[in-house]
């Protein structure tokens, strides 16, 4: 994808820091006096055909942002404003963690790809309500997910427990949730692979919401790295549970060449794309499956939708190609 000379700028600093840089001019143009309605007209696609209802969720169009992005929903007013259809704040925690010591994400430049080692910061459940209370009317018609993850410090048998504090503490703020079965990659860390350590997590959600009077769908994310059988697995739970859907994937610890963190961006477009594909033909195209990992271009979303997605989460594609990928994505959708 061709790049403006502001993303060749922004790009000569560490990744870290090109998200931050492009996080808080986002915020200075919302400011402005007309700045979310500039937002709006020069990034959020318009098309009304761009519709979708997903999980029996409306999304004004079916591009979102992906976990890791906007962790704590801090600028969801802006996200909003530039026309996401969703965005998957998280992965939340019961408290803060401030993830691994810095440099922990690293631009591998030639593959147009990342390293993230980050470990989930984030600054808690607490911070995240708020941020989701104080949105205004532009995230109005923006779905929001949230992504629940492990404290990295948590010992394996508090896991339960944890999840479902978020998952219940946050049922009434958000449109959906994602549990992320994917390995964060700060630690050795404990990761429900097994049919019985993934139930044991998403029963008492499913026992929580049945007492609601509103329905909020959960999906899990699997990880790149799964083999064919894990991923037949989680299908079949898909299948027989009220688990609701499938994001596929997070980032991989399997290219990442020994060192330390999880490969996202273009290194992970294939294997993403596959995985997609294998989960949707598995589950004969009947649940909803959100596609991500190294969507960069136009034609990488355009191949994810075909291989079965129904909505798409970006991350390193905005952090290594600007905001304009939405508008770009959109029109494949728009196509489809
Ligand atoms: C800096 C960074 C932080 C991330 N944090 C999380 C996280 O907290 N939880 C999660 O489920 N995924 C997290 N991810 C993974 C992304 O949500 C996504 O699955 C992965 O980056 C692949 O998509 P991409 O190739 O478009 O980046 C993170 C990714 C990056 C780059």
């Amino acid at each position: 994808m061709k790049r403006s000379l502001f993303q060749h700028i922004i790009r000569l600093f560490p990744a870290e820091t090109t998200h931050a840089i492009r996080m808080a001019l986002l915020r200075f143009v919302g400011y402005l006096p007309l700045g979310k309605w500039a937002l709006r007209k020069s990034l959020a696609p318009s098309d009304t055909s761009l519709e979708r209802e997903v999980m029996g969720i409306h999304f004004r169009n079916p591009i979102g942002i992906a976990a890791g992005f906007d962790s704590n929903g801090d600028y969801l007013t802006e996200l909003g404003a530039a026309g996401f259809g969703f965005v998957e704040i998280g992965s939340v925690t019961p408290r803060p963690q401030p993830g691994t010591p810095r440099p922990r994400l690293r631009r591998l430049r030639k593959q147009q790809s990342l390293i993230n080692n980050s470990g989930a910061p984030n600054r808690g459940l607490e911070q995240a309500m708020r941020n989701i209370r104080r949105r205004n009317r532009h995230t109005y018609d923006l779905v929001i997910g949230c992504n629940i993850g492990k404290l990295t410090t948590s010992p394996r048998s508090r896991i339960v427990k944890e999840y479902l504090r978020v998952f219940r503490n946050m049922y009434q703020y958000v449109d959906f949730f994602v549990i992320n079965l994917a390995c964060n990659t700060s630690a050795k860390q404990y990761v429900p692979r097994t049919r019985e350590e993934i139930l044991s997590l998403v029963e008492p959600m499913f026992e929580f919401r049945r007492g609601q009077l509103d329905y909020r769908p959960i999906l899990v994310k699997v990880s790149p790295d799964m083999s064919k059988e894990e991923l037949d697995m989680v299908v079949d739970i898909l299948i027989e549970t009220p688990l609701d859907g499938i994001e596929a994937v997070a980032g991989s610890t399997a290219l990442n060449n020994g060192e330390r963190g999880a490969v996202c961006g273009a290194m992970l477009t294939e294997r993403a794309i596959e995985v997609v594909r294998y989960v949707a033909e598995r589950s004969e195209h009947n649940y909803p499956i959100i596609g991500c990992g190294g969507m960069m271009t136009e034609e990488d979303v355009r191949r994810m939708f075909e291989a079965g997605a129904s909505l798409i989460a970006l991350n390193s594609g905005i952090r290594e190609n600007g905001l304009k990928l939405l508008r770009r994505a959109a029109k494949v959708a728009t196509k489809k």
